[in-house]
């Protein structure tokens, strides 16, 4: 793995913006993603975290069909849902922006019309599924026929169920509108092929060009990887970017009235645009180009495992066609989070969500259970049950513990004034596990393992169990005052350096601990600062920081979730 560099841009994959934040979708991008930033900034390291809802194209056009509801109108509705509940959880962006927005339609349109002059895209008139009554061209996934493979019915326009085949929307027998149901129509007898102009990435062009940049990644993720080798291995086509829609960035051509660049052309420059919005905001024009336009600036992309392909192959290959922009160091794919070892499904309301969550938990007990679980490798599973274990055993039981068990008895028997005292043998073994600890850590998040990470975080703190269990302070108090001492020193400092360490993770338990510490808020760079705490320094009176969650309110949860009890 490379050294970290110095200064940052990270994103986060802008979520579509017609449906509300699951656990899904936070184990999966926005959590490690928020994780990394914070631990880039503790370690003095510049960085800017961009990311803001996916507003355009076919996902919000058909949330509003369905509703009856304008796509403005699903736009406004759930960026603010996504927006609070990322808040909510602490996952905290420089810039949150949206792409139905002038300036990013200008940016992409100048975008295309830089490919297009350069021949990355070339006009063909393809034919394609029409529906009368819906007075417009239907996505493949709303169509449905007879398999022209199997002769099955319900086959869909992309793919047949029954056999599995991928299809052609143009050659079902029998095809039917499924938007037209959900006005209220029949959907029998209105469809018919249509000739239509589209726009195609050239993405052919770029094949060799993609293939050494991944070349030149030996260290990401084996799934990326494999992935999109895969991909280069069958040989990259060209790709329709524009889309028969209203809704979305107008395609801008003469004769083009009615057409939209496909919501995949748009949504990866949303990252550039956005950035560009951050540092205007910001009153620097052109601080942008620092994160854009220089390699020594580290380019994090953090995606589900379903948008790998868009930043492997296609977005860098748009990149490369443009020029004048450097190309992202890394792509930070996850795998797919379950809920109760089944798929989390939006549809079946099979799903916890972030808004709902936070009505009743903590969000660092879900920070904590999420980076636990985190499918880095493999998909995973949240479960309910799952979720109160590790609350109780080890956040609130170990961290929690070792927090409360020191400080209360500083309080209760040095009137909050840490004592001074010389540490131990022991003690200074203790200490020693600080430097290692946060060693580990940084290396594991250099290498976005953050599950590994945390891991050394509850080391360091059992350890600290362990050591306040051995010293029997509760004994030596009246026996050996300055050996009861010495251990309480060592403690408070040892727990000092968890509301440090644990600060990327947990961040609002980490500001709580510091408040109690009676120590400053975190800034920047803290991350290897030499601890405060000294035989004197006063401490505030603590309070349970992961208070423990009972059965009632899981099952509660569970109901909530769309988890039937067993
Ligand atoms: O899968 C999704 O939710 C997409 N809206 C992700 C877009 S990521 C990016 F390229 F902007
Ligand atoms: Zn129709």
């Amino acid at each position: 793995m490379p050294p970290l560099k110095s200064r940052y841009l990270v994103t986060a994959a802008l979520p579509y913006a017609n449906g509300r934040a699951h656990v899904g979708h936070i184990a999966g991008c926005y959590l490690p993603a928020d994780t990394f930033v914070r631990f880039l900034r503790l370690t003095g390291r510049e960085a800017v975290f961009i990311c803001g809802s996916d507003e355009n194209g076919a996902p919000i056009t058909f949330a509003a069909l369905k509703e009856g509801v304008s796509p403005q109108d699903i736009v406004n509705r759930y960026h603010q849902i996504l927006k609070t509940s990322f808040a909510g959880l602490g996952i905290d962006f420089s810039f949150y922006g949206e792409t139905h927005a002038p300036a990013h339609d200008d940016a992409t349109q100048k975008f295309f019309l830089k490919l297009l002059a350069g021949n990355y895209v070339q006009k063909r008139t393809v034919e394609q599924v029409y529906c009368r009554e819906c007075q417009m061209f239907l996505p493949d996934r709303y169509i449905e026929g007879l398999c022209p493979f199997c002769g099955k019915s319900g086959a869909r326009g992309d793919q047949c169920e029954a056999c599995g085949r991928p299809t052609d929307a143009t050659k079902l027998g029998e095809p039917e509108c499924k938007v037209c149901p959900q006005q209220g129509r029949s959907g029998k007898n209105c469809v018919e092929v249509r000739a239509s102009d589209h726009w195609f990435l050239q993405l052919n062009s770029s094949e060799t060009a993609v293939r050494q940049y991944l070349d030149a990644h030996p260290e990401w993720r084996a799934a990326v990887k494999h992935f999109s080798y895969g991909l280069l291995d069958e040989g990259l086509r060209e790709r329709c970017i524009t889309r028969d829609l209203t809704w979305g960035v107008p395609v801008p051509l003469d004769g083009a009235a009615g057409k939209v660049l496909y919501v995949w052309f748009d949504a990866p420059i949303g990252y550039i645009t956005f950035s560009q919005q951050y540092f205007a905001e910001r009153g620097q024009p052109d601080g942008w180009r620092d994160f854009w336009q220089n390699a020594d600036t580290g380019l994090v992309h953090f995606i589900g495992k379903d948008n790998t392909v868009f930043h492997s192959v296609m977005f860098p290959a748009m990149l490369m066609a443009h020029g004048g922009y450097r190309l992202p160091d890394t792509v930070v794919a996850n795998e797919f989070l379950n809920l109760e070892r089944d798929k989390i499904s939006t549809s079946r309301q099979h799903a916890v969500w972030v808004d709902e969550y936070l009505t009743q938990f903590a969000p660092d007990s879900l920070r904590y259970y999420l980076t636990t679980i985190a499918p880095e490798n493999h998909d995973s599973d949240f479960s309910w049950t799952g979720f109160q274990t590790r609350h109780n055993g080890e956040l609130a039981d170990n961290l929690g513990n070792f927090i409360q068990r020191n400080l209360a008895f500083c309080q209760k028997y040095f009137d909050g004034a840490v004592p001074a005292a010389t540490a131990s043998e022991a003690g200074q073994k203790l200490l020693a596990k600080i430097a290692a600890a946060k060693n580990a850590a940084a290396e594991k998040i250099g290498e976005h393992c953050y599950r590994d990470a945390l891991d050394e975080v509850m080391m360091l703190s059992r350890a600290g169990n362990e050591f306040f269990s051995a010293e029997t302070p509760w004994k030596t108090r009246t026996a050996e005052p300055e050996k009861c001492a010495a251990t309480i020193l060592t403690c408070v400092q040892t727990v000092e350096a968890l509301s440090v360490l644990m600060a990327p993770f947990l961040p609002f338990s980490a500001a709580k601990l510091r408040a109690t510490l009676n120590l400053p808020a975190l800034q920047d760079g803290d991350w290897n600062a030499p601890g405060q705490i000294k035989g004197g320094h006063l401490i505030n009176a603590p309070e349970v920081l992961f208070p423990k969650i009972d059965d009632a309110a899981i099952t509660a949860a569970k109901e909530r979730s769309g988890v039937r009890p067993v």
